[in-house]
C-alpha cells in the first residue's frame, strides 16, 4: 500500500494540477461534494444526492484518494458487500490526476479491505468501450464474466461484467 512519500516528493511540479504524492483514506461526509465533482466529468454521473445516499449505506464501502501536498481529493472507489460477495460500483481519478497511479491504488486498498472482511467474490460492471478501466480492472486479475446487451443509457452501450476472486494472497 502505498504511503505519504519522502518530504523532497512534495516538492512543486511544472503542472500545478499534479497532486502526487497521495493517500487513500476512507471518504467522509465532507469528501462529498469534491467526489460529486470528479463523478459530474463522466458519463452517466451519480447525483450528489445519489453519491450522499451511498455513503449512508450500511452496506457499503468508499475510499478517497487525497493529495498529501495540498489535501484535494482526487479520486474515489466505492461498493457494497453483501455475505462474502462485493461489487465494485464506482471508481474515478479526476482528469487532471489521471496516469499517476491513482486508479491503482485505489482498487489496490478496496480489495485489501475487502479480503480482511472475508469476502470471496468481487463483481463490476463497465462500458464495453472504456479500455482504460478495462485495462485497470485486468491488471488487478478481474476476468470477464459475461456481457449485458445494451445494459447502459446515455449514450446506449453494452456492460461487461467482471468478477475477480478475492484472496489476500493474490493481492
Ligand atoms: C479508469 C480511471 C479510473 C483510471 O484512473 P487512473 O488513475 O488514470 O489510472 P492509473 O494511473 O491508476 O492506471 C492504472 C492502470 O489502469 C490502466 N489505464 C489507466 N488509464 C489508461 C488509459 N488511458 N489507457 C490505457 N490503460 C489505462 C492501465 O492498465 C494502468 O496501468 P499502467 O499505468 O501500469 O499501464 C480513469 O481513467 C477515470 O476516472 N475514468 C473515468 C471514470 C471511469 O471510467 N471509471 C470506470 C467505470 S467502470
Amino acid at each position: 500500500m502505498k504511503g505519504l512519500r519522502p518530504k523532497e516528493a512534495n516538492a512543486p511540479s511544472a503542472s500545478p494540477h499534479v497532486v502526487c504524492p497521495f493517500y487513500v483514506r476512507p471518504m467522509t461526509g465532507g469528501d462529498l461534494e469534491a467526489v460529486a465533482g470528479i463523478e459530474a466529468e463522466n458519463p452517466s454521473p451519480w447525483s450528489p444526492g445519489q453519491l450522499a445516499g451511498e455513503h449512508a449505506q450500511e452496506s457499503g464501502w468508499q475510499f478517497v484518494a487525497e493529495s498529501s501536498a495540498s489535501g484535494q481529493v482526487c479520486g474515489f472507489v466505492c461498493g457494497r458487500s453483501l455475505v462474502g460477495e462485493a461489487e465494485l460500483l464506482k471508481i474515478a481519478v479526476g482528469r487532471e490526476c489521471r496516469r499517476q497511479g491513482i486508479a491503482a491504488e485505489l482498487v489496490a486498498h478496496a480489495l485489501h479491505y475487502l479480503a480482511a472482511q472475508g469476502v470471496g467474490h468481487c463483481f463490476l460492471e463497465l462500458r464495453a468501450t472504456n479500455l482504460p478501466a478495462l485495462a485497470l480492472y485486468e491488471r488487478f486479475g478481474f476476468r470477464r464474466a459475461g456481457l449485458r446487451k445494451g445494459y447502459y443509457a446515455s449514450p446506449p452501450e453494452d456492460a461487461i461484467l467482471m468478477e475477480k476472486i478475492v484472496f489476500s494472497a493474490q493481492l
